[in-house]
């Protein structure tokens, strides 16, 4: 392959990277490595920064090239401002202290503690059901759940737009899967009849999220369900960005829709509201339970969390379902609306429906969002820009995550700086 241009740098997508002909391993990927190599050079990489402080508000975030941000930080995803909250600082140290850095290794061998225990009851609670299992992580949960349930002759129905990590569960199942149009339920029902026609013996699985966060969008969760429950089949909702961060009491778009406790399967994640990493299933079926802690490949074969990231969650936890919580997701919705409406107001198009931490600004033009984004990161705003393959190649765009404790002057700021960024860009 010869070597980028400087178009190739602004325009082209990593997608054609993605099937590499060759004998040799260690070499194919050369080509990919120079045009990664080169928008680095060029300034258009905004991917692997690091991150040099908490995950305050203003924090700082430095590219795999040296360029460092330091500002207003609408890149981090704890949405209640709880990383800093000094009871769960105070439950992490009692962890490590307590129970020590390490787990014996996966939940089946001994991987467990009484924290694990308590978080699993504690999100049991709050999300009005049975029977709670721990992941590794919130990617680990949608795949493990969905390829330890489902099998060769199953039928899987994903929403177009679901998340990576229940998209390859599903290839991984063996099941039959098919894809519906984003959040439209008269085609879940048109593809539940159609399987339903011919296969009555079959078990068949809707999987959508509670708020997709790259559109900050949710489907109409309580006819979604109505839909399956007429056709036998059963529901999965991943609430990784929506529990605890929405909803009156924190039960996210399911207690929104009035139907917290009766979804099949909810999976979600640690890595937003609760300040840590893992993930969780919670299912009212105790033999589903059951089967995913065996045969849910990462749960069984992979580490368990750590005692002072189940203590984290588990403290998180307290918070989110408290008067506190209540507070801090007041704070954080008035943020997004604070954001949504300048953005707005400055001629940007705001992406979604649904108020929630996440405030997608939608760009287009791959060109125009990669210049945009090496402007804002100088400019001292910490924002990620999501391209393909996480989003369409004309659907660029930026993806700012609202915390509780961003003060209106952050906002203005971000507001602002993206402005003048996207406007730069889309002169040049
Ligand atoms: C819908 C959804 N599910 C799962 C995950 C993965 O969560 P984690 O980063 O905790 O593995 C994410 C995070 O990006 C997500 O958006």
């Amino acid at each position: 392959m010869p070597l980028p241009t400087a178009d190739d740098t602004l325009r082209k997508d990593i997608m054609r990277f993605r099937t590499p002909s060759g004998a040799d391993l260690t070499t194919r990927n050369d080509p990919y490595l120079a045009w990664q190599r080169a928008r680095e050079q060029a300034g258009l990489w905004p991917y692997f920064r690091s991150y040099a402080t908490p995950l305050t508000p203003h924090a700082t975030a430095v590219s795999d090239t040296g360029v460092t941000t330091a500002g207003p930080n609408f890149g981090g995803q704890d949405y209640l401002s709880l990383t800093g909250h000094p009871e769960i600082l105070e439950a992490a140290h009692k962890a490590l202290y307590t129970y020590g850095p390490l787990t014996a290794g996966s939940p089946a061998l001994g991987g467990g503690n009484p924290l694990s225990k308590a978080l699993e009851a504690g999100l049991a609670e709050a999300l009005r059901t049975d029977h709670v299992m721990l992941f590794p992580t919130g990617w680990a949960s949608g795949f493990g759940t969905i390829r330890a349930l489902m099998h060769k002759g199953d039928h899987i129905l994903l929403d177009k737009l679901s998340h990576d990590s229940l998209r390859q569960g599903a290839a991984a199942s063996g099941a039959t899967v098919e894809f519906f149009r984003h959040l439209d339920n008269e085609a879940v029902r048109r593809h539940l009849a159609k399987i339903r026609a011919t296969d009555t013996a079959r078990a068949v699985l809707v999987v959508t999220e509670g708020v997709f966060s790259m559109d900050s969008d949710t489907p109409d969760l309580a006819e979604l369900l109505a839909l399956c429950r007429e056709f036998g089949a059963q529901l999965l909702v991943d609430v990784a960005h929506d529990f605890g961060a929405m909803g009156e009491r924190g039960g996210g778009q399911l207690e929104a829709h009035g139907i917290l406790g009766e979804v099949d399967f909810v999976v979600g994640a640690f890595s937003k509201t609760f300040a840590s990493t893992g993930g969780f299933l919670a299912t009212r079926s105790s033999s589903a339970r059951e089967y995913v802690r065996m045969f849910g490949g990462p749960q069984t074969f992979s580490s368990a969390i750590t005692p002072v990231q189940t203590a984290v969650a588990l403290a998180a936890l307290s918070v989110v379902t408290s008067e506190e919580g209540a507070r801090r997701r007041t704070a954080v919705r008035a943020n997004a609306v604070r954001l949504r409406d300048g953005l707005t107001g400055r001629g940007l198009e705001v992406m979604g429906d649904v108020v929630c931490p996440v405030v997608p600004v939608l760009i287009g033009d791959t060109a125009t969002g990669r210049t945009a984004s090496g402007l804002i990161a100088r400019a001292g705003l910490i924002a990620h820009l999501v391209e393909q393959p996480a989003v369409a190649s004309d659907a660029a765009r930026f993806r700012l995550q609202v915390m509780a404790e961003h003060t209106a002057g952050d906002i203005d700021a971000a507001v602002g700086i993206l402005d003048a960024c996207i406007g730069e860009a889309r002169r040049r």
